[in-house]
């Protein structure tokens, strides 16, 4: 029986870039997965999972886009995704035991496809490398789920390392990746999440559709890649919604490179303001945030925080807010009056740290 630990992650800054051919900023963090795996030779993958909602899944390694559903897909997709790749797996017994809340925008889906991948490559000694399984994990998500996701998430899972974040060049191919040292908890201060509870069932179609908007607005501006455009392209482009997008990732992708700069100098308070207006253009151009994420990050700030934002795809998840340590409970306080107000679900605050990626133990 393998043993493998594998984390989820929250995005620093660099939202919806990595199919934009943008720069993104996430840390894998300690919240994490454990997967446990043994081969078969019958050409049978069982699947136990202890995360609420899951249960037990059985399927065959032949298994088609279609076959699986629900929460078992991400572990059906990637065995289809490995099998696709050249690498058909004999069989499995997967053992999937979560402390990664499912839903809450923490990628606990990359956590899952690639920690399967990632064991499966060990079991069978397939000799993948990080970036191939990280392409595993994505075509799971992409050709067998139905989410045609970027590459981030699956890089952060498995590339994180413990005071680091991971910057991820999305315009390369395939995508390169360089730790970043993430030193604000030495200068006291922390990284908190706000686990919104909120999942607005249009997220998926809601993500899509953005993703298709920018490659419309990168077809006519001629480019590749929307990250590539220059500061005429609002003026060039005529659709006001394109517009926006196009904003949007124009803005990103300089607040991208002003953070990396912010957290070389350690200029904290810099680096918060910077969140901070990475959640406005996600709600105001890209329009991708819920009230739930716009009152938490409201809350964060009325709280002391140095800067807040919503992390992830959006319509839900979480939030995270750079706090000093004696004002996560003024935070967790606030946010939790607010959305009593509001006579929403309580949501959850807790602190993060930056940890390494999928490891076996
Ligand atoms: C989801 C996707 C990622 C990325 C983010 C937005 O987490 O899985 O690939 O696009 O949304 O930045």
């Amino acid at each position: 029986m393998h043993q493998w630990d594998v984390p989820g992650r929250v995005n620093l800054i660099g939202e919806h870039l990595d199919y934009n051919g943008g720069p993104v900023l996430p840390l894998a963090i300690d919240r994490s997965l454990t997967l446990k795996a043994r081969s078969r030779e019958d050409g049978i993958v069982n699947v136990w999972s202890d995360a609420p909602g899951t249960g037990k899944a059985s399927f065959a390694t032949s298994v088609r886009p279609g076959e699986v559903e629900g929460w078992a897909a991400y572990a059906a997709g990637t065995i289809w995704a490995l099998a696709e790749a050249g690498h058909p797996v004999p069989g499995a017994d997967l053992v999937i035991e979560s402390r990664l809340p499912s839903g809450a925008g923490l990628s606990s889906s990359a956590a899952l496809t690639c920690g399967i991948a990632a064991a499966l490559d060990r079991i069978q000694g397939l000799g993948l490398d990080r970036t191939e399984l990280a392409l595993i994990g994505q075509r799971a998500e992409s050709g067998f789920v139905g989410a045609p996701v970027g590459l981030m998430d699956q890089l952060a899972v498995l590339e994180g390392r413990a005071g680091h974040a991971v910057l991820i060049d999305t315009a390369a191919t395939p995508p390169t990746t360089q730790l970043v040292p993430v030193t604000w908890e030495e200068d006291g201060l922390v990284l908190a999440v706000i686990a919104t509870g909120a999942h607005h069932a249009l997220a998926d179609g809601e993500y899509a559709a953005r993703r298709e908007e920018c490659e419309r607005a990168a077809a006519e501006l001629g480019l590749d890649h929307l990250a590539r455009a220059g500061l005429d392209a609002t003026v060039l482009l005529t659709d006001e919604t394109l517009k926006a997008r196009t904003r949007h990732v124009l803005t990103e992708t300089a607040r991208v490179k002003a953070a990396i700069s912010a957290i070389s100098r350690r200029a904290w308070p810099q680096l918060g303001t910077i969140l901070t207006a990475s959640h406005a253009s996600l709600r105001d151009d890209f329009q991708v945030s819920c009230p739930e994420l716009d009152v938490a990050v409201e809350a964060a700030l009325e709280a002391g925080a140095l800067g807040a934002r919503m992390t992830g795809g959006g319509f839900g998840g979480s939030a995270i807010a750079l706090v000093a340590p004696h004002q996560v409970q003024a935070v967790r306080e606030r946010v939790e009056a607010r959305y009593a107000a509001q006579d929403w679900a309580r949501p959850e605050t807790f602190v993060v740290h930056a940890a390494d990626g999928a490891h076996p133990v």
